[in-house]
């Protein structure tokens, strides 16, 4: 497939101002600001694009919920945080084709009649932040961004802030409150960013891919964004493919690819590594649940992932061959959600830190038979009882294991130790040390 958010990546100076603007960059920018913002959130109602920051809300409908009539300022914020396990996409949008998302970041001001643009990014991507700064220094003294943007009189500034570096950062109304200058804790919703945001005013958080897409919708039209895609799942998609296969990656693709052509085919992640055998894949990120072999032959897209019983999230795949202990990988994945929940409620707080101990304790051999109800009760529990999704995405991972894989959790319990063969499991650590 033509690349249509990832042309130039591999050209050293493709992210530069000049290569962006002799390709035809801002064009889109030009006609959206001769557009009503009506007409631009129609057009993007119509693509059918969809968030690509995991949840896969449609971006026209959010444009559409913003508060216009409100006198206060409106804002877009642009949510850079990607902190989620196993997503490793907008980081390369970012460096490799930032104007992409400048251009994004504008066309979405003008739609909900905001003059500014924040663009949160990890604080962990400074070598990203400086590419971002230089890059908009220049776009700045081009007249693409700022006062009287191309002789239009559109006034829009866009700023990049850096966060401290925490995964729930990228929680929309967290990230809002990390911009303030707060610590990053979700609020409570009711009310919306939409109506109260960003210093108490209308405000659309959107992920950089999902922004990048909105030039492409302009400058191609909506037909053919939602066209590239099955139906409801249009447009050009970014996948990160890591964990045992021959090529991880970042590809781009349409999502009318399947989770099997990501995972086997030469055009994207080759298949599995050193002749092993597929265990399990987590298609969305780490906080989804996980995917048998014979359950890849579905479309890489919202709706074919949902189909299969698991959710594409932020498209972060996770591939893990024969080699891997399940009830190893649940601890790990457990204690990074334990070591990154913000504490404000008490399932995630203490509920993370105990599935964590509880896994620590069967994966060295030390578990009863009991611990594996213990586990599930307490996934349970925190499971749809938190202020935020974190407390979903922490106790999935437990869940779907002992559900998926509850004959090797018992194996470990029955015979004190792990199952699987000594060199597997040297081999497996090794790879995610290296990681
Ligand atoms: C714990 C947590 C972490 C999140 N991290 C990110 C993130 O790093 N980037 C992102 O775009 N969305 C993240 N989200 C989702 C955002 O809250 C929000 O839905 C998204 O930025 C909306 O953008 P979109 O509509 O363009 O997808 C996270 C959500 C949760 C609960
Ligand atoms: S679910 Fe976890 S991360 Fe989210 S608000 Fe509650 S304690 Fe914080």
């Amino acid at each position: 497939m033509e690349l249509f958010l990832t042309p130039h990546v591999r050209d050293a100076h493709g992210y530069a101002l000049d290569a962006y603007t002799r390709h035809g960059g801002y064009g889109a920018l030009r006609k959206a600001l001769a557009m009503t913002p009506e007409a631009v959130i129609d057009m993007v109602k119509a693509s059918g694009l969809r968030g690509r920051g995991g949840a896969g809300f449609p971006t026209g409908l959010k444009w559409q919920f913003v508060d216009k009539k409100s006198p206060k300022p409106k804002y877009i914020c642009c949510n850079a945080d990607e902190s989620e396990p196993g997503t490793f996409k907008d980081h390369v949008l970012m460096e490799r084709n930032p104007h992409l998302l400048f251009e994004g970041c504008l066309i979405g001001c003008h739609a909900i009649g905001a003059k500014v643009a924040y663009i949160y990014i990890r604080g962990e991507f400074y070598h990203v932040q400086q590419v971002l700064e230089a890059e908009l220094e220049k776009a700045r003294a081009a007249g693409y961004v700022g006062r009287n943007i191309m002789g239009t009189g559109f006034d829009c500034d866009i700023y990049v802030h850096r966060g401290a570096g925490a995964y729930e950062a990228g929680e929309e109304t967290a990230l809002i409150e990390s911009l303030e200058g707060k610590r990053a804790q979700p609020r409570l919703k009711p009310p919306f960013p939409a109506v109260e945001g960003l210093y108490g005013c209308p405000t659309a958080v959107n992920n950089v891919e999902t922004l990048c897409n909105v030039p492409l919708i302009v400058d191609r039209g909506p037909e053919w964004f939602a066209g590239l895609g099955p139906e409801k799942n249009g447009g050009p998609k970014l996948f990160c493919v890591s964990g045992h296969v021959k090529k991880p990656g970042v590809y781009e693709a349409s999502m009318t690819v399947t989770l099997r052509d990501l995972v086997y085919d030469d055009r994207f992640a080759g298949g599995i590594r050193g002749g092993h055998a597929l265990k399990c894949v987590i298609p969305g990120g780490s906080s989804v649940p996980v995917l048998l072999p014979d359950q890849l032959d579905v479309t890489a897209s919202f709706d074919g992932v949902a189909q299969a019983g698991s959710l594409l999230g932020s498209a972060g795949i996770i591939v893990m061959d024969e080699t891997t202990c399940m009830v190893w990988a649940a601890e790990n994945l457990l204690h990074f959600y334990k070591h990154e929940s913000c504490g404000k409620c008490t399932p995630c707080r203490e509920g993370g830190d105990w599935l964590h101990r509880i896994l620590g304790k069967i994966e060295r051999g030390d578990g009863q038979m009991r611990d594996l109800d213990l586990l599930l009760s307490i996934g349970n529990n925190i499971m749809g009882k938190t202020l935020c999704a974190f407390g979903d995405a922490a106790a999935t991972p437990v869940l779907s294991t002992v559900k998926t894989f509850r004959a090797e959790y018992e194996a470990h319990v029955r015979e004190g130790r792990c199952p699987l063969p000594a060199p597997w499991r040297a081999a497996s650590r090794s790879l995610a040390a290296a990681h």
